[in-house]
């Protein structure tokens, strides 16, 4: 089945942004030859931005502009909300376009995440997103969408271009992976513990430095990616709006969770754009371990 008929039956305005995804998805997979090389500027964090991560940007919210159904975005790569006054309700959009970047390099996958609000406020807490969608560029070529009470469902671009169905209604096995991010010499005590506690229980570790990525292996195998709040930098790495917030929508849809070691990361109010946030992510019964272990909830 085609991601298009897939999609027959949600909201219209979901559909429209999901297949815009779908099809600027075919061009960032495209791109990866011209535009590798890193550019001469930093995005909102001070990272140095590759070349793909501005490219991929444009891409993406040109296109989300074209709807005419989209009346805000918020970037990774950009310090401000990108507004569209002339559009009248329209749906909030968080994107990052390029997770992962600097996996390029190497060769591994990486992806593009992005959060949809049908409410246009991209500052709501993640319980407010309608949808989420995570591409992945590696071997293959793959779209999941998830939307409220809809379940999670993999697509996978084929020889004609077109997505097809690869994994209906998805469910993230009770499996044994583990993606710990952050130095471990800069890991609190108690992550020390529940990492430790993992390994007693014979967990495996596989971590690529692409979260996209790491995700999408815990989503098919079981497990938990875990970015933690650390010693020097208590808040962590990753970001509330572009990774934490759309990740844990797919993964609820999948039985799974997502938390920031203290409660569900759909629980967090966002108070900036640009606001990180420890997070474990995966399989319910170890996120619910980091809660006891790491935020000793009873
Ligand atoms: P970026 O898109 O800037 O490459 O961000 C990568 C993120 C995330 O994808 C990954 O899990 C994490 O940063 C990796 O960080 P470390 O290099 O500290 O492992």
């Amino acid at each position: 089945m085609k991601l298009s008929e897939h999609l027959a039956g949600i909201d219209s305005g979901i559909r429209d942004i999901i297949m815009t995804v779908a099809e600027q998805a075919k061009v960032i997979q495209g791109g990866f030859m011209m535009h590798y090389g890193t550019s001469n500027t930093k995005n909102v964090y001070g990272e140095t931005q590759i070349e793909m991560d501005k490219w991929a940007d444009r891409v993406l919210i040109e296109n989300f502009k074209k709807t005419g159904i989209v009346k805000n975005i918020s970037s990774e790569e950009r310090d401000h909300v990108i507004e569209f006054p002339d559009v009248k309700g329209g749906f909030g959009i968080t994107l990052d376009p390029l997770d992962g970047s600097s996996c390029i390099k190497t060769n591994l996958a990486v992806g593009t995440i992005v959060g949809i609000f049908s409410d246009g406020n991209v500052l709501g807490e993640g319980k407010n997103m309608d949808a989420a969608c995570l591409v992945i560029y590696g071997p293959l070529t793959t779209l999941i969408y998830a939307c409220k009470g809809c379940g999670a469902h993999e697509f996978v671009l084929n020889s004609e271009s077109v997505f097809i169905l690869r994994n209906e209604n998805m469910k993230i096995p009770d499996g044994k992976i583990y993606s710990p991010g952050g130095l471990p010499s800069d890991w609190t005590d108690a992550h020390r513990k529940y990492v430790k506690e993992l390994e007693n229980q014979g967990y495996k570790l596989r971590y690529s430095g692409s979260l996209a990525a790491d995700f999408n292996q815990i989503l098919h195998y079981g497990g938990v990616f875990m970015y933690p709040g650390l010693k020097s930098k208590p808040e962590g790495k990753l970001r509330l709006l572009f990774e934490a917030n759309p990740m844990t929508f797919i993964a609820n849809e999948a039985g799974g969770a997502g938390s920031d070691g203290t409660k569900s990361i759909h629980d967090v109010k966002p108070v900036k754009v640009s606001q990180r946030t420890p997070f474990y992510i995966g399989s319910k019964e170890p996120v619910k371990l980091a809660e006891r272990m790491v935020g000793n909830k009873k």
